[in-house]
């Protein structure tokens, strides 16, 4: 039994009620996994679209379609030593890294429409090889740096609580809705005017908040953890509000967007929840079931946490979700972002 099959089967048992951690059954398992898809010879979109390939990302990437994807979210194992599902990555040296990155992202460009976009992940050990990978291939726009408060503090060391997402594109022409990625923040100066109406901003019965136009530093996130929804058992799992962000500001309804290193299936999910098509490679076989059965989750539940009424909210915000204001609200009126 594999260490995430172990994982998974105690997942399924005994666990505290508030524990939403998306698990597998036996027969669950094998129902998914006749849903994954392999690649054997040169395929067409048309067998590849919206479905999980079930792969080593190297052996396959000649055999896909060209010139087929309009956002590209590349989140590969960092330069650290990490086991997934047994499978371990090991750290290396910043020049090996680099070198490992450099065989497999000129044959990920052939797939790339011209006027693609490409969100490329790291930590501060990846994010040097990562930026000059980039730079040879890529119009590098932007480094997004997004606080990951998860773990333990260091006893010699600052704590690790940052990550970047390196913004690239193909060319100069490229989609970007930042009308889509507004956040709706607390007013920290609620300034009037001279008849004491707010300046940019509205009162509510919940506080004082302002619509801001987001920056390159992202700390409304939250990593998954046991009580939510999309929480899963894979170790470097994205939240899905990240992926809302990338995927409404750099695609538009309709588009594709691909995942060569797919783990639990994050990006396809909230490509799936934001009406876009999706592909996704991943090589373990556990991963790639629980990614199937978040897609089948997502058919009946599109909501994405920390994202509502078409704008993103702050961490730990009170958003009502009754449209007519009581005096005071029921618990089921709120959800905690
Ligand atoms: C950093 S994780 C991605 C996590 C993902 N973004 C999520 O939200 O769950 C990297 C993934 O790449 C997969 N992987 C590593 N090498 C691969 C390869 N050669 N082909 C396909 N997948 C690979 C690993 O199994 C792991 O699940």
């Amino acid at each position: 039994m594999s260490r995430i099959q172990e994982q998974l089967s105690r997942g399924s048992g005994k666990r505290a009620s508030r524990n939403r951690t998306v698990s597998l059954l036996a027969d669950e398992s094998k129902r998914l996994e006749r849903s994954l898809v392999s690649v054997t010879h040169s395929v067409r979109l048309g067998d590849v679209e919206n479905s999980i390939i079930n792969e080593d990302l190297f052996d396959i990437l000649d055999l896909l379609p060209g010139s087929f994807v309009d956002l590209m979210f590349l989140d590969p194992p960092y330069n650290v030593t990490k086991s997934f599902n047994g499978r371990i990555f090991k750290r290396q040296p910043t020049h090996g890294y680099l070198s490992w990155i450099a065989d497999w992202l000129p044959r990920l460009v052939r797939l790339l429409k011209p006027d693609a976009s490409v969100y490329m992940c790291g930590d501060w050990r990846s994010s040097g090889a990562i930026q000059l990978a980039a730079e040879k291939f890529f119009h590098v726009r932007s480094r997004i740096t997004w606080e990951r408060e998860k773990g333990r503090g260091a006893k010699a060391n600052w704590k690790n609580c940052s990550e970047d997402v390196w913004f690239c594109t193909l060319s100069n022409r490229y989609t970007f809705n930042v009308e889509d990625v507004k956040l709706r923040r607390k007013v920290i100066a609620p300034y009037t005017d001279l008849e004491g109406r707010p300046k940019d901003w509205v009162r509510t019965t919940n506080g004082d908040y302002r619509l801001t136009y987001p920056s390159n530093l992202w700390a409304d996130l939250s990593v998954p953890f046991w009580s939510m929804p999309e929480n899963t058992v894979h170790p470097t799992q994205k939240p899905e509000k990240l992926l809302a962000k990338i995927i409404l500001a750099s695609s538009n309804p309709g588009d594709l967007v691909f995942d060569p290193f797919l783990g639990s299936g994050t990006s396809c999910v909230v490509a799936a929840k934001l009406g876009r098509r999706y592909v996704g490679v991943e090589i373990d076989q556990s991963y790639c079931c629980l990614a199937a059965k978040r897609l089948e989750m997502a058919r009946s539940d599109r909501s994405i946490q920390g994202y509502a009424e078409g704008v993103f909210w702050e961490r730990n915000s009170l958003y009502h979700r009754s449209k007519t204001p009581r005096s005071r609200p029921s618990r089921s009126d709120h959800t905690l972002f």
